[in-house]
Parts: structure tokens; sequence; C-alpha cells
């Protein structure tokens, strides 16, 4: 039986404003996504019976809350006639949960694709319908790359921007702050500042690594991680140690930091140990599907 096996790639948040929660319970976001080298794998490989198999997840992400069983499961129930049945699906977990780094969204952006590639008669349209309702960030992973995102995240505009990739050095921190939990926090903090640049000048800022960068780094998560320890701490480390700029990864709790060079970057890692790791980011040309 066919096998594919997919990297599941993390990703970085450049800008993150937060706007007015809505009647939905979700947030209007502007925010600036790019994929990131560091990734999970996962291999997919159907199964004849309607059951899914997961192998390798940690034990305290529980199959039935798990995005990948909830992708699957609408795969099959939107999908009818087009082969799909049961799925296994094994993964080399690389990526921290509640991390920021969109781990569980890319792992099931990543089953979609798989769907996609093993089932080649199976609609994009329901694939991408089927993104958009799992999870926030979802539907960016279906192709990744350089994308400014409104709506709840979903709503994506595809950026070709050519920047070479950019050295990061990444902090896990112990403490994980729940993506709810951090929304929550962030609407108790009135008057959140609006964006006042667009990401092609967010884009030539990052590249000249200019003055004005630090001004454009701007995530609105940081006003409520800036009451906690772990984040004064992470960011001190990174700028202490030599990066240039520092940055909370989507809702937290990962804390990025900009390297002059990946050598640098992973120089900056080795010295801060246990849990820092050097990426970078990825280009921003899609290959895919
Ligand atoms: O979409 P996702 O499952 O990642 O969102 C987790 C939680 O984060 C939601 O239940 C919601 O409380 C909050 N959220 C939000 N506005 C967004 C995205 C997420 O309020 N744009």
């Amino acid at each position: 039986m066919k096998k594919l096996t997919i990297h599941s790639h993390a990703k970085i948040n450049w800008f993150l404003f937060v706007g007015p929660l809505r009647q939905d319970g979700y947030h209007e976001l502007e925010t600036l996504f790019q994929e990131l080298e560091i990734h999970d794998t996962i291999t997919i490989a159907p199964r004849e019976d309607e059951t899914i198999v997961l192998n390798g997840f940690p034990d305290n992400i529980p199959p039935e809350t798990n995005l990948v069983t909830k992708a699957w499961k609408m795969a099959l129930e939107q999908g009818h006639g087009y082969g799909l049945k049961g799925l296994e699906v094994s993964i080399e977990k690389v990526l921290p949960q509640g991390g920021g780094l969109g781990g569980g969204s890319s792992n099931a952006a990543a089953v979609l694709n798989g769907i996609s590639r093993l089932f080649p008669q199976y609609p994009l349209d329901i694939l991408e319908n089927i993104a958009a309702q799992i999870g926030s960030d979802v539907a960016f992973f279906l192709n990744g790359g350089l994308a400014f995102a409104t709506g709840r995240g979903e709503i994506l505009t595809p950026i070709t921007y050519s920047l070479p990739p950019v050295p990061l050095v990444l902090i896990f921190p112990e403490e994980k702050m729940s993506t709810g939990y951090a929304y929550n926090q962030l609407d108790a903090i009135p008057h959140r500042p609006s964006r006042s640049f667009s990401s092609e000048e967010f884009l030539t800022a990052l590249e000249k690594s200019g003055p004005n960068l630090k001004l454009m780094l701007k995530n609105d998560f940081e006003l409520v991680a800036e009451q906690y320890e772990w984040f004064n701490q992470a960011r001190n480390l990174l700028i202490t140690h030599g990066c240039t700029h520092s940055l909370l990864c989507g809702s937290g709790s990962t804390v990025a930091g900009i390297a002059r060079s990946n050598s640098e970057a992973q120089e900056i890692a080795r010295r801060i140990g246990g849990n820092a790791v050097s990426t970078t980011t990825k280009g921003s040309i899609n290959t895919r599907r």
C-alpha cells in the first residue's frame, strides 16, 4: 500500500495585531505568517477499514482532540466516493505543544495534503474548506510559504518576496500559554495600537535589519507575555547571547531571536543550551502540492 512521508513545518508570525472580539468568539487578526525549516515528520498510509491509527503523538494529546483526527474525520464525512477510508499516521514530534509555532495545525494540514496526494481525485476545495474550519492556522499550512492573513487567520494573501532565509534561535520555555487563555488576557488590555505599515514595508525592514525593524516586530500577545518571568528571561537570554531582535511566537510561549548568520544562530542555541534550537525561515516558493 502507498505510504507518504511529509514534513510538517512550524510558522512564525512576523507581526500579529489582534482586533476586537467577534460575535463568533474569535478575534479579527492581521498577521504575516512565514514557514520555518524546523518540522515534525509525518508518515501517512491508507487503511482498508474506516479507523485512524496514530503513532508517536505525545500522550497528552488525546486522539479525540488531536487536530489530525479532526481533519481525517471531516475529510471522511465530506468526501464520500473519493476512496478515502482509514489512515495510519505516524509522527516524529519536534515542535512543542502550546508553543505558538502552529504544530498541531501544521500536522492537520499535512494530513489534508497527504489525503490530496494519496487520493488525487479528492476535491481540493473540500480540503481547503475543512482546513479553514479546523483551526485558525490550518489554512496557512496547506500552502505554507509567506502569507498575510486576516479574518481569524484563515483569509490568506500569499506574498512573493525573495527573502534569503532568516537565521533564528528559538527558546521553548517550560511554561505554556493556551491560545484561548492568551486571547482572554489580551481582551483585558485596552488600547492596542493598530498596524501602520504594510507587509512589504515589513519585509524590506527585515531584509535590511534597519533601525525601524524593532518597531515593526509587533506581536500583541507580548503585552500579555511581558507579565511573565519566562518571557522576559527568554528575551534577555536571546539578546545577551547576540541576537539582534526577539519576538514572541504566536500566542506563545516560544520566543524567537534573529541572528546575523546561520553559524551564529547555531552557536547561540548551543550556548543557551537545553531548550534552545536554531532554525531558519523557509523560502516563500510553494512546492507543497
Ligand atoms: O482556531 P484555534 O483552535 O487555533 O483557536 C483556539 C482559540 O483561540 C479559540 O477557541 C478562540 O478562543 C481563540 N482565537 C480567537 N481569535 C482567533 C483565533 C483564535 O479568539 N482569531
